[in-house]
């Protein structure tokens, strides 16, 4: 077999995703002073763009340079102070994150957690506040580690009802399921660059709320100096006025991608990762692979998949490297009993089949008594049927 280079092989990891093209090229773009006024239309183009997709009128969005771990730590400690209480709502490795990050800055964290897969309910986040109040409540929207979509406005109409300011770490969702900040009641989006926005990974991305932002005001300082919203301000209002240097050619990228992105439409942005959700979970099961995550929280971005027995996990990636098609192993209480494969962002069709192609031919070569195409088949049935039910 051919030896492939790693930049030729198909990125199917959850997050980051692969590239277009354009947005690649959009990068080398020659550099041009972070303060002029050709780099604000494109700052501001892009905020306007990122409103648009976390459907809010009013929210302020922030864009730096950084990445999804550095947007949950903004969002924890622009709202909640040192000693108040911070509710982690946890479905899995990235929303546990929010502990160490809220500890770190001296905030009293309780964790609410989900087994393996499965998601906290309304009821149980409903108990849990009844129990207490907090200052804020931490959800994440799809957990990479177990592909867990959480019924977020559910989750997040209880927290506001209960008077917490609700936090949504939407990094492996944003621009892929669908997030309606305004309508949903969530105080703070966050997300970075490289999921279903489809931008190489750099850009740390705040939505923020009006009552976040009057939170942040009251609130006399902030332990960081780099993350206080506060200090950002000026710059995403007017982004000729310098805080910190602009990701220039990043912004290049991210606008790039927002045009893609408008220009698909959000609707038929979502109905697509729903489809090739369904097509990539049908194929992959009728050829033994069945999905860890519960049925009931089955995420459109990316799937979790079990092995069968006799599949070891190493040995599976690699070969599965081999015939061009990159994906993550598992995190935590998964690791080793199955693997992780993104399906979002800008990718379509011709991806998924090549991706159950490539899963097929290794559980062949790994000796797995498959038989050739049914894979296939049944990915491009599920695909093909969705598109005609609309
Ligand atoms: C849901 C979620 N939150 C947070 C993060 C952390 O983002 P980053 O790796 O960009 O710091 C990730 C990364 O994969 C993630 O999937």
């Amino acid at each position: 077999m051919l030896t492939l280079d790693e930049a030729d092989k198909l990125l199917m990891i959850p997050g980051p995703t692969p590239v277009q093209r354009e947005i690649l090229t959009a990068i080398a773009e020659p550099t041009i002073s972070h303060t002029s006024r050709p780099m604000a239309d494109i700052v501001e183009r892009c905020l306007e763009g990122l409103r648009a997709i976390a459907q809010t009128e009013r929210g302020r969005v922030f864009v730096f340079g950084g990445s999804g771990t550095l947007a949950q730590e903004a969002a924890v400690v622009n709202l909640v102070a040192p000693g108040e209480r911070l509710l982690v709502v946890s479905n899995g490795f990235f929303g546990d994150r929010f502990v160490p990050i809220a500890e770190a800055h001296g905030i009293t964290v309780e964790r609410l957690a989900a087994s393996w897969g499965e998601s906290v309910t309304g009821e149980q986040l409903e108990e849990r506040l009844a129990a207490g109040k907090v200052r804020a409540v931490a959800l994440t929207h799809v957990d990479t580690s177990t592909g867990v979509c959480a019924p977020v406005r559910e989750l997040a109409g209880i927290a506001r009802r209960r008077g917490a300011l609700v936090i949504v770490d939407a990094v492996c969702s944003f621009g892929g399921a669908p997030l309606a900040m305004d309508e949903w009641g969530i105080d703070v989006v966050l997300t970075g660059a490289q999921k279903a926005l489809g931008v190489p990974p750099g850009l740390t991305i705040l939505a923020v709320s009006e009552e976040a932002w009057q939170r942040r005001r009251a609130l006399p300082r902030v332990t960081s100096y780099y993350a206080d919203l506060l200090n950002w301000e000026a710059s995403m209002a007017d982004p000729q006025v310098y805080f910190s240097t602009h990701a220039v050619n990043l912004f290049y990228a991210l606008r790039a991608a927002i045009e893609i992105i408008l220009g698909e439409g959000l609707n038929e942005r979502y109905d697509r990762h729903e489809r090739l959700a369904r097509g990539f979970r049908a194929g992959a099961e009728a050829i033994g692979l069945s999905s860890l995550t519960g049925w009931r929280y089955l995420a459109p971005t990316m799937s979790v998949l079990a092995y069968p027995t006799d599949v070891p996990d190493e040995r599976f990636r690699s070969e599965l490297g081999r015939r061009g098609v990159v994906a993550a192993g598992c995190l935590g209480e998964f690791k080793g009993r199955g693997v992780r494969f993104g399906h979002m962002g800008n990718i379509d069709q011709a991806e998924i089949v090549q991706t159950i192609a490539a899963i097929e031919d290794t559980l062949l070569a790994l000796g797995r008594d498959i038989e050739p195409g049914a894979g296939l088949a049944a990915a491009q049935r599920a695909m093909s049927r969705s598109a005609v039910a609309g």
